[in-house]
């Protein structure tokens, strides 16, 4: 589903951050991605989600090669991609409700279907009372939630999340564990970037550790 092969990616020219990623992510698998901060997990994800182009190496997606994909084709690709960010970006100028119906408006769903899914999502995720908030005042936590809600309500074929519960009691964090596992059971690949080792620890999920720009053996 998802192949790199020697991928390098540099910010700066001669700074490489990745050197030399090669990994598949089988379709319908859950992997964890692990490694120190400042090992490029984020820049990873960023790779996946078309945020930004490798330097080296080749990408491929969904049987696609994506490595020099153009504008044209992003958003049918990205469609099928759903991504947790760590700094969520959540747009300050719509509600809740708004940003995390977002991905069903762009997929051209009908409004009484998103209304549906938004409410169901934002229950799930215990933010009801903040349909009609502005993200500007919810605390981290929530935004976190927010923004996972808004990268799962499509059911995309991949999610990738960028330290999904890193502002989550432990609790949360658990019962976002099972939120993804959930989806992961009915389908969807996932690529969970995270540096707490407890959490890993709790599942029986392969880890990916990035070490020196490279995924350790
Ligand atoms: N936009 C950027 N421009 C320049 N350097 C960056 C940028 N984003 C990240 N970096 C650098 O890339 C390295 C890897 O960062 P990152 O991918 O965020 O690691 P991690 O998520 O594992 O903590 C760090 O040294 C960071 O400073
Ligand atoms: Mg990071």
């Amino acid at each position: 589903m998802i192949n790199l092969e020697h991928v390098a990616m540099e910010y700066l020219p001669g700074h490489e951050i990745l050197h030399d990623v090669s990994m598949t992510l089988e379709r319908n698998s859950f992997h964890f991605l692990t490694g120190a901060s400042g090992a490029g997990k984020s820049t990873l994800l960023s790779l996946l989600s078309f945020q930004i182009r490798a330097t080296k190496g080749r990408i491929s997606m969904f049987g696609e090669d994506v490595t020099g994909l153009d504008r044209e084709h992003m958003p049918k690709l990205r469609r099928r991609v759903g991504i947790v960010l760590q700094d969520y970006r959540l747009l300050e100028h719509m509600t809740i409700a708004e940003n995390v119906a977002l991905p069903l408006r762009v997929a051209g769903e009908s409004q009484e279907v998103i209304e549906a899914k938004v409410e169901e999502l934002l229950d799930w995720v215990g933010l009801t009372g903040h349909h009609d908030s502005r993200p500007a005042i919810l605390s981290g936590g929530q935004k976190q939630r927010a923004a996972i809600a808004r990268a799962v309500i499509t059911k995309p074929d991949v999610l990738l999340a960028d330290e999904p519960t890193g502002n989550l009691d432990s609790e949360l964090a658990l019962r976002f564990m099972y939120l993804f596992e959930a989806l992961n059971k009915m389908g969807t690949t996932v690529l969970l970037a995270t540096h707490d080792e407890h959490l890993i620890s709790l599942f029986n999920y392969p880890v990916l550790r990035l070490q020196d720009g490279k995924i350790l053996k």
